[in-house]
């Protein structure tokens, strides 16, 4: 049996990050998103964040009032996100955590500790027809307390994976890897959606485009990069190319 296909979220955050270092309107995330969809992006994600360092309100309306293939939210587990959320009406949540003083989300949400808070925010968001991802370390305990609080999907954090990766450590890679492929598949089983994402490179996204339980890659950070050199088209062109020959190499299970 062949794996499923991979869908590529292409997260357009930072696109936002260099129009806010000068004010104005100048790139557009929506154009990049647009361009992004021509170049094959199956789907768009934007972090709203607390602060708005990148992504804004008004950026997020119109990506949902723009895009005709599914829009991935990814925001913190607020009331306030939760209420906009139900306003706009993405295809898709995906709940991260959140800190102030952070670069980037740097760990995965805890849902062990999390469950009571979660709980209501994720029912909210379902109620609305929103299906809920909750982004979280590839650990086996946490795809049961995630299966238990009724999201549909989980979004494997990739970090540590890229991390080891860039530092050129095989040993921590295999490591790192592994715990990857036993969460997949554990979460698989129970019932759950696989989706992965943060740090990945075309350098690194092969091994993680070979696991046959991952549905879904959300990649922005790599893209926006490479786009200065090659342009946007292009490089989503290559994670592409480089997801679909890992992809060709993976059996289904
Ligand atoms: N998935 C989630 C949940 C994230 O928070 C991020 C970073 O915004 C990504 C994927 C994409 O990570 P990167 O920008 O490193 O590709």
């Amino acid at each position: 049996m062949s794996a499923h296909p991979l869908r590529l979220g292409v997260n357009i955050d930072h696109v936002a990050t260099v129009r806010n270092a000068r004010g104005g309107s100048y790139p557009d995330p929506v154009r990049a998103a647009l361009l992004a969809v021509e170049a094959g992006a199956d789907g768009i994600t934007a972090h709203l964040r607390e602060d708005r360092r990148h992504i804004r309100d008004a950026d997020m309306a119109a990506l949902a009032r723009t895009l005709t293939v599914p829009l991935n939210f990814e925001m913190a587990a607020t009331d306030e996100m939760v209420a906009l959320a139900r306003t706009l009406k993405p295809h898709a949540a995906c709940l991260v955590p959140e800190k102030r003083e952070e670069r980037t989300t740097e760990g995965g949400l805890d849902i062990v500790g999390g469950h009571d808070h979660l709980a209501p925010r994720i029912r909210a968001l379902a109620e609305a027809g929103i299906r809920v991802s909750l982004f979280v370390e590839p650990d086996a305990a946490v795809m049961e307390a995630a299966h238990a609080l009724g999201a549909p999907v989980v979004e494997l954090h990739t970090g540590s994976y890229c991390e080891a990766t860039v530092a050129g450590d095989a040993a921590a890679t295999a490591h790192e890897l592994a715990r990857i492929v036993r969460a997949a598949e554990h979460g698989q089983g129970l019932g759950l959606e696989i989706h992965a994402g943060h740090g990945l490179t075309t350098d690194s996204v092969g091994p993680i485009a070979r696991i046959p339980e991952i549905r879904e890659l959300n990649i922005g950070h790599a893209l926006i990069a490479d786009a200065i050199f090659v342009g946007l088209p292009r490089a989503i062109r290559d994670m592409r190319a480089a997801m679909e020959a890992a992809r060709a190499g993976s059996r289904g299970r």
